[in-house]
Order: structure tokens, then sequence, then C-alpha cells
């Protein structure tokens, strides 16, 4: 059932074309600059007048969160906060009839992720979900909801439901946007216009695999990783950290770039290897200074660029290349080369790839 692969994971990561096509399917009309959620379509009036959602999560459906943080205030420009669950409902939040509420979880069943939505739902607030299992609990509970259709994901550490998660997130921005006007029909056309080429270029950067092969055989005996991105590439910074500590078991952080400065740059020497997602986008020059600083100290920059990227590959050890694309999609490419830098260290050091030691796929208790 692996479909030829070596492992779960393997197929779910060069699975995401599929996925994301899918998530994609029946709610985007570009000509027409239009998205439909009919999950969600009761409560238009709702998000068009909302004053703030609260997004609550655990571990990489958080990641999603925060990716779905600068989508929704960057285009539908309703403040967001993105709350771990567990902390969330422990600390008397506050939360009125006026808020909605949205919980992100692949399996629909984590359980500080259902409690959070409890509390939300006995306080008032609307509460909506973003499941990739239909039926699971979390759906049942909630008013409304956008399910990824990703498909079952097999593989202990999530790949294909992240990627899934963000793309319903991104479609909830463009959403918003519409009901509220926040941009312009010919801007929504462009983006919508794009969004629908992303399966293609998904499907292109996951030519990055061998590439990606190469650099894990020459770090995955390091036991230290950083992962640095600004923007929607710093929660993209996380997931990778997230996705190599789980699998490989090697110690990773993920920062903001220009946190950096403010401490984990005392970690870098020699031995210690930096990705970087550096990426030709808004925050491109500033990114390029902060991989002058970490070679300046001597640490071994891995950089994911944008095809064609001349200036940061004059300067990092490793490139690797994604496609061009709009800031907004940038997640759904950046994340894939990750999972796969992931996956060959994983392999390589005799791990478990798709049962790492002391996970489990949904997390049922507190
Ligand atoms: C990471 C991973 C976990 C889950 C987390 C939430 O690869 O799989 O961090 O993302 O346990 O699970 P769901 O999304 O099912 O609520």
């Amino acid at each position: 059932e692996k479909g030829g692969y070596d492992h779960f994971m393997l197929k779910e990561i060069y699975e995401q074309a599929r996925s994301i096509r899918d998530c994609l399917r029946g709610r985007i009309y570009p000509d027409q600059g239009k998205v439909q959620l009919g999950g969600v379509k009761e409560y238009a009036d709702k998000l068009r007048n909302i004053d703030r959602i609260i997004i609550v999560a655990c571990g990489t459906s958080w990641h999603a969160g925060l990716v779905g943080e600068y989508l929704i205030e960057e285009y539908g420009r309703v403040p967001v906060e993105v709350e771990y669950a567990s902390e969330f409902r422990y600390r008397n939040p506050i939360i009125t009839e006026q808020d909605i509420v949205i919980a992100i979880s692949q399996s629909g069943e984590t359980a500080d992720t259902m409690a959070a939505l409890e509390i939300a739902k006995e306080r008032g607030a609307t509460i909506f979900g973003i499941c990739n299992v239909v039926g699971a609990s979390i759906p049942r509970i909630t008013d409304a909801g956008v399910y990824t259709h990703a498909g079952p994901e097999i593989g202990v550490a999530s790949t294909k439901a992240f990627t899934a998660q963000v793309t319903v997130l991104t479609l909830i921005a463009f959403y918003i946007a519409q009901q509220r006007g926040t941009l312009t029909q010919s801007k929504l056309i462009e983006y919508l216009t794009e969004l629908n080429e992303i399966p293609t270029l998904v499907e292109r950067t996951l030519q990055c695999n061998d590439r990606v092969e190469e650099i894990a055989a020459r770090f995955k005996d390091s036991n230290n990783c950083l992962f640095l991105g600004r923007g929607s590439s710093f929660p993209v910074a996380l997931e990778g950290a997230l996705k190599l500590k789980e699998i490989s078991y090697v110690h990773a952080e993920g920062y903001p770039a220009a946190e950096m400065k403010h401490g984990p740059i005392a970690l870098i020497d020699a031995e210690l290897p930096v990705v970087f997602i550096a990426t030709k986008n808004s925050s491109y020059e500033k990114v390029v200074s902060n991989i002058q600083e970490v070679k300046a100290r001597g640490g071994h920059v891995i950089a994911i660029v944008t095809e064609g990227d001349t200036q940061v590959r004059e300067m990092a050890e490793y490139v690797i290349e994604i496609p061009q694309t709009d800031d907004a999609f940038v997640p759904l490419l950046a994340t894939i080369p990750l999972q796969f830098l992931a996956y060959h260290i994983a392999v390589m050091r005799g791990c478990n790839v798709d049962q790492p030691r002391n996970l489990a796929k949904s997390v049922t208790v507190e």
C-alpha cells in the first residue's frame, strides 16, 4: 500500500500535488476571482463583519495556523491570534460571541484542540474546524468547517495534511478578502489564477528530492540544526525543525531569521548547519544579510532559493531551488524540500520514519 515507496512518509510527500489539487477542487473560480467555500457559506455575513479570529491547534497544525495568520491578516485584514490549544484551554481565555475560533486538526481527535473548542463554544463563539478526517470528533462539534481532503495520512509525521491545511487557510483568507472587499476583483483574479497553478509548481518542486538527498548525506551526522525564515517563511522554518526533530531525533530549532542575533547566533560554529528560506519575496534582502551574518561565523548555509537566484547561490554552501511564486504561496512550496531533508536524514540515521519513537498519530490524551 506504500505504492512502491519505501515509506508512507515519502509517498505522502509525493502526493502533495494531488492533495492540494483535491483541496482546491470546486472551491476556486480564477476567471471570476471567486472563492466558494460551501462549509462556511452560512457565515459569510459574520466573516464580513468579524473583528478577530482565534486559531487553536497543536504541533504541525499550529504551524499551519501561523501561516494562516499571515495570510488572513495580509489579505482579509482581520486580526488573528494563533494559540497552542493546550495553553488556551487552561488560561481562562477572553472570548466573546463576536469571535470565530478555528481549530486546525488533521485527525480531528486531538484532546487539547477539542477541549479548546468546547470552551470557545461554551462562551458563545462561532467555532470552525479545518480537519482532514471526515466525521471525526472535531468536525462533529463545530458550527462549520472546511475539510482538507488530503486523503488518509499514515506517516506519523504530518506532511500532506500540513500543506492541505495551509491551502484551506489560503482559501479562507481570500474568501474573507472577497467578503470584506479588502482585495480588488482584479487582484483576486490574479491570486486565484496563481493558486490554481500551485499543484503544477508543487510537482516541479518535488524534483528537488535528489538534490536534497545529497545535502542530507553531507549533514546526516550533525547533532543540531537551525532553520530560519522571515514572514510566512518563519512558520515554515518551525515546521522544518519539527520534522527533523521528530523523525531523525536531531535537535533542531526554527526561528524568525531576525531573532537570530538575540540568542541563537551564539550556537553558530563550523559544525552547525543553518537552513534558510531565502526565496525572492518581500523579505529577501533582509534574509540575505542574515545569511551573511551566519557565514561570517563559519556556519554551513543551506538555502532554499527561487529558481534562477544568483545572489544567495554565491554565499550559500548548498542551494535548493523552488519555482517562483507570489509571497502568498511560498509556504506551500518551501515546505517540501524541508520534508525531504528530514526524511532522508532520518533514513540515513536508521530511524523508523513512519513510526518515530514516543509519538502517536493522534493524541487523544492531554
Ligand atoms: C507533527 C505531528 C503533530 C501533530 C499534532 C496535532 O508531524 O504530526 O505535531 O501535528 O499532534 O495533530 P492533529 O493535527 O491531528 O490535531
